[in-house]
């Protein structure tokens, strides 16, 4: 399955090594035009090709990682999604570090309308970056990631990718659940460097 990252800044970025140290292929893309990545790209060479968002929004599963106030932007104008399966790593923060206001929805609901037709799975938004791109085993056990959503063959495909990059995946459930629980800031998940050993 072809990979895409919208969005190059922190946890974009991290995402991207994550995948390149398994030697798994990505196309990501920024605001800007894929020039501005040259760095990036020549760091994670061969895996990591910069692109435009276009062709970013284009693969099979698609991770998007931008500010929550500029989400719309970021999404906006792109091809049907048809069905194809978007990793919303996003937390609904505002620039002032306030939650966002979200009418009483989970913030994958929310970030749902952005992506009409995809199949979306909430992950790789709880852990700080530099835990996302550093080497998952530790003290003896694989560090934790959580995932949700409510297509099954999506999360399957998420969880998957997952073990590939050497974590211990655990199943939130559906997004109205999982969404909740991982949510920052108000979720009980968010920011826990958590171990499976064994
Ligand atoms: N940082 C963390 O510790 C952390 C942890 C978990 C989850 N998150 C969540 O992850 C998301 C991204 O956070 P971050 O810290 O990675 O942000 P960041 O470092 O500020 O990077 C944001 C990225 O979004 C891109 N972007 C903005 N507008 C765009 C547009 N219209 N089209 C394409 N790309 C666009 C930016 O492009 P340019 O480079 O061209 O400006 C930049 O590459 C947020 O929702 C945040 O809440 C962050």
């Amino acid at each position: 399955m072809s990979i895409g990252i919208i969005g190059s800044g922190q946890i974009g970025s991290a995402f991207a090594r994550a995948l390149a140290r398994n030697g798994i292929r990505a196309t990501i893309a920024n605001s800007r035009d894929p020039e501005s990545l040259a760095a990036l790209q020549a760091e994670l060479s061969p895996f990591i090709t910069a692109g435009t968002r276009e062709q970013a929004a284009g693969a099979d599963i698609v991770l998007v990682a931008v500010p929550w106030e500029k989400l719309n932007g970021a999404l906006a104008g792109l091809p049907d999604w048809n069905g194809r399966i978007v990793i919303d790593a996003n937390n609904p923060v505002e620039p002032s570090f306030r939650k966002a206001e979200l009418g009483g929805r989970v913030s994958s609901a929310v970030f749902a309308d952005a992506v009409p037709g995809a199949r979306l799975v909430k992950a790789f938004n709880h852990l700080q970056p530099h835990l996302l791109s550093g080497d998952p085993a530790s003290d003896g056990g694989r560090r934790v990631l959580f995932y949700s959503g409510d297509d099954a063959a999506a999360k399957e495909a998420v969880g998957g990718l997952i073990e590939r990059l050497g974590f211990f995946g655990i199943d939130l459930g559906a997004l109205a659940v999982g969404g909740k629980l991982v949510e920052f800031p108000g979720g009980p998940l968010p920011a826990l460097n958590l171990v499976k050993l064994g």
